[in-house]
């Protein structure tokens, strides 16, 4: 059985003094039940990172960070290494479309970085995902498979928690127009078939792959409803706590 995820990529958004309040909330706000169905995440900006790791110990809220550096030090002005975050998160946010997208981050660059934090004991959770034009060419699966199989091409899995996708389609990303659930499981369902081809089928149906792109406690129920959805990754609706813990809340229901 895979424990579904509610992961927040809160983005570049907050104060530090804000990010607190929110976690505080999110924190505070979770019945034990729910956290204990429902694995929760949040991914803070790097400065919010180490304070929101004082307020998680001891709680059942887990931190990422949303991005990282494929070296472990050195002369790399700007950029975080895996050993940095290793002591303060768990998770850390790879290849996001917006990092693509802004940053040129290449397949290449993505299987650096998955391959590097996996290697420091970090859980990557691997963002792959279709343009509008290539949704529109009809070529999403073979695009989306080929990104999945390059991230993984340097690394290797020895456990099913070692890591998470997240699919997220570019087109539904900060528009409010999700993906459906069903068009959401045909490419999760192909993501799945191809960790089996590449980390072997036992592996592949623990691997916990989320959807993301404006995903709300609206639609959470209808992914939570698909057989290979194992929950979200949730941007805008991150930002508010209540929103925020009711998709925690659905997500644990769904599963319960
Ligand atoms: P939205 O939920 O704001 O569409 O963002 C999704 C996302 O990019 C999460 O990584």
């Amino acid at each position: 059985m895979r424990t579904p995820m509610i992961a927040g990529n809160w983005k570049m958004n907050t104060s530090v003094s804000e990010g607190v309040a929110l976690f505080r909330t999110i924190r505070d706000t979770l019945s034990e039940e729910a956290v204990a169905a429902v694995e929760v995440v949040c991914c803070p900006p790097f400065t919010h990172v180490p304070t929101l790791a004082t307020e998680a110990a001891g709680s059942s809220v887990m931190l990422g960070a949303q991005n990282m550096y494929f070296e472990d030090k050195g002369a790399y002005t700007g950029e975080i290494s895996p050993g940095m975050l290793a002591d303060v998160c768990t998770y850390v946010i790879i290849g996001h479309s917006e990092r693509r997208q802004f940053f040129n981050e290449s397949d290449e660059i993505v299987a650096l970085k998955v391959a590097k934090a996996i290697k420091t004991g970090l859980r990557p959770i691997i963002c792959v995902g279709e343009s509008l034009d290539i949704r529109n060419a009809g070529s999403y699966v073979p695009h989306v498979v080929a990104q999945v199989k390059a991230a993984l091409s340097k690394c290797s899995v020895a456990s099913a928690d070692a890591l998470v996708f997240a699919y997220e389609p570019i087109w539904a990303i900060g528009t409010g127009l999700a993906a459906s659930a069903g068009k959401a499981q045909e490419v999760i369902y192909a993501i799945r078939q191809t960790l089996g081809a590449c980390v072997g089928d036992a592996y592949a149906q623990d691997i916990r792959i989320l959807y993301g792109g404006s995903s709300t406690d609206e639609n959470i129920g209808r992914f939570m409803a698909e057989s290979d959805i194992d929950g979200a990754l949730v941007g805008g609706a991150s930002l508010k706590a209540d929103t925020f813990t009711a998709m925690v809340r659905i997500a644990a229901e769904a599963r319960g």
